[in-house]
């Protein structure tokens, strides 16, 4: 299932496009997946990390974490996968980058308008006041951050058992519901809702072509399967 003729053909007529990236984007520029060989999650605990009660249990152990998966993202860039859609979205008409990734890569490719349904890694949230503030030190020089306030600081990422930023996944929906083509990349598709996004693309029409090293859940019903390194495969695609 993995004909790129096929899936040239289907971006080349589409105006309007979606594309979801997942950790698997970043993997060419040295930033850990989660899941699969060299995962994250198979050191490392999601809910002694990722989850609100982690933090309130252990702030600083949790800002340990962050503060080292930030400062070896500082030293990544991006690749020719992320290039590629900075590419597309300047052909399009109509292109929405939605991602799951928290490392900034695509802000750093150009993208232009990026729907981080999982936050952003170089942004803190006060948990004093609310304020949602930029920060790219690397390290920390003090853990846990404070806001200008006084209050902690957390980071601005989504964690397990909290809801996405609000509005954004209808946002996400509408973009897809108009979507002819939808590129699935570099995603495990586990981690919802970002993964509902797969069959709700299919359901609303799109041809959904997936680009991954391995075979997800959603392979199958995928229109097109391209199995391999996305900085080989999108640059071709586009
Ligand atoms: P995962 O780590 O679960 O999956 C990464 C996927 O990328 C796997 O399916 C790999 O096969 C694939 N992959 C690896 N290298 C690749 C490459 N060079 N080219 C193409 N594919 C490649 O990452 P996500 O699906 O993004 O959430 O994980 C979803 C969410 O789970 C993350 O946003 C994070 C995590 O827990 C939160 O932290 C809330």
């Amino acid at each position: 299932m993995g004909d790129l003729s096929q899936a040239r053909e289907w971006l080349a007529q589409a105006s309007s496009v979606a594309a979801l990236t997942g950790a698997g984007i970043s993997a060419e520029s040295g930033v850990p997946t989660f899941r699969g060989a060299g995962g994250l999650w198979k050191n490392y605990k999601p809910e002694e990390l990722a989850t609100p009660d982690a933090f309130a249990r252990d702030p600083r152990l949790v800002w340990e974490w962050y503060d080292s998966r930030r400062q070896l993202i500082a030293k990544a860039q991006p690749n020719a996968a992320h290039r590629a859609l900075v590419e597309m979205e300047k052909r399009k008409p109509r292109f929405t980058l939605i991602t799951q990734n928290v490392d900034g890569l695509h802000d750093l490719a150009g993208s232009g308008k990026i729907l981080k349904l999982h936050g952003d890694i170089w942004r803190m949230l006060c948990t004093q006041c609310g304020a949602n503030f930029p920060n790219r030190r690397v390290p920390l020089p003090k853990i846990p951050p404070h806001c200008a306030c006084g209050g902690m600081a957390r980071p601005g990422v989504v964690w397990f058992g909290e809801p996405l930023p609000e509005g954004m996944m209808k946002e996400a929906e509408h973009a897809v519901a108009a979507a002819q083509v939808f590129l699935v990349i570099g995603t495990s598709a586990v981690v919802y809702p970002a993964a509902g996004l797969i069959p709700f693309a299919k359901q609303a029409g799109a041809k959904v072509i997936e680009i991954n090293l391995e075979e997800t859940a959603y392979t199958a019903t995928a229109d097109c399967a391209l199995h391999g390194a996305a900085g080989d495969w999108l640059p071709q695609l586009v």
